[in-house]
């Protein structure tokens, strides 16, 4: 299919603490940009719907045991492997709203035992960059207001501070911190705001390639 004579769609990653309501702000992201007649897709990683997402779905669920460097690829390969689709809905116009990205990759993977920030980026090197991360942010207490955690792997108070550790160094400046504390509504119009504005401005860039 051809290129749009409209210009690219933007690539907007979320990332962020757990309950940091990612998902939600994603879900009503695009139903926003659709609604006002800007095509956007929702994506998300892991993609357990792969063959590849299947074998990490089943790690996070605690179903198998997988070394911490090979599930580490999975993930990087779980991204790998959804790039020609990606790259296809951008250059035709769409707008990718994409729940997690190699970042989730690195903080993660880097909060285990062994780890460095600067291996774990290795594999993910010369991903579509996204145009735009909106980091969520809570503080602990409103963390723990939101209620439980679920039972796959991660989901523990000491591991996921280690994990927000880890983002504070992956932060660029094509990245937004936002006080995921206030309200749902406020953070949807002030997330709004912000993407309507880089989609505009990234319309006739080239997709560049991460941490190269
Ligand atoms: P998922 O249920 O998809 O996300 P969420 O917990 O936000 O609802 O679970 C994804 C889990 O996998 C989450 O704990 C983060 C972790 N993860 C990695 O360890 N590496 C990665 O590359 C990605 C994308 C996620
Ligand atoms: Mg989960």
């Amino acid at each position: 299919r051809k290129k749009s004579t409209m210009g690219r769609g933007s690539l907007i990653v979320f990332e962020g603490c757990d309950r940091a309501g990612k998902s939600t702000q994603c879900v009503k992201l695009v139903e926003a940009l659709e609604n006002s007649g800007t095509p956007a897709k929702l994506w998300r990683f892991p993609d357990r719907g792969t063959a590849i997402g299947g074998i990490i779905s089943q790690y996070l669920e605690k179903k198998c045991e997988l070394e911490d460097h090979a599930v580490h690829l999975l993930f990087s390969a779980n991204r790998w492997e959804a790039v020609p689709k990606m790259k296809e809905h951008l250059l035709q116009g769409t707008t990718l709203i994409v729940d997690r990205y190699a970042f989730s990759g690195v903080a993660f993977t880097a909060a285990k035992q062994g780890f460095g920030l600067d291996w774990c980026r290795q594999p993910d090197i010369g991903l579509p960059k996204p145009d735009l991360i909106l980091y969520l942010t809570l503080t602990p207490e409103e963390a723990a207001k939101r209620g439980g955690f679920g039972g796959e792997r991660y989901e523990n108070t000491p591991f996921q501070e280690k994990v927000a550790k880890n983002f504070e160094h992956l932060k660029e400046n094509n990245w937004r911190v936002i006080d995921a504390g206030k309200d749902m509504e406020s953070l949807h119009e002030e997330i709004q705001e912000i993407t309507r504005a880089v989609i505009k401005d990234s319309k006739d860039k080239d997709i560049e390639k991460l941490w190269i």
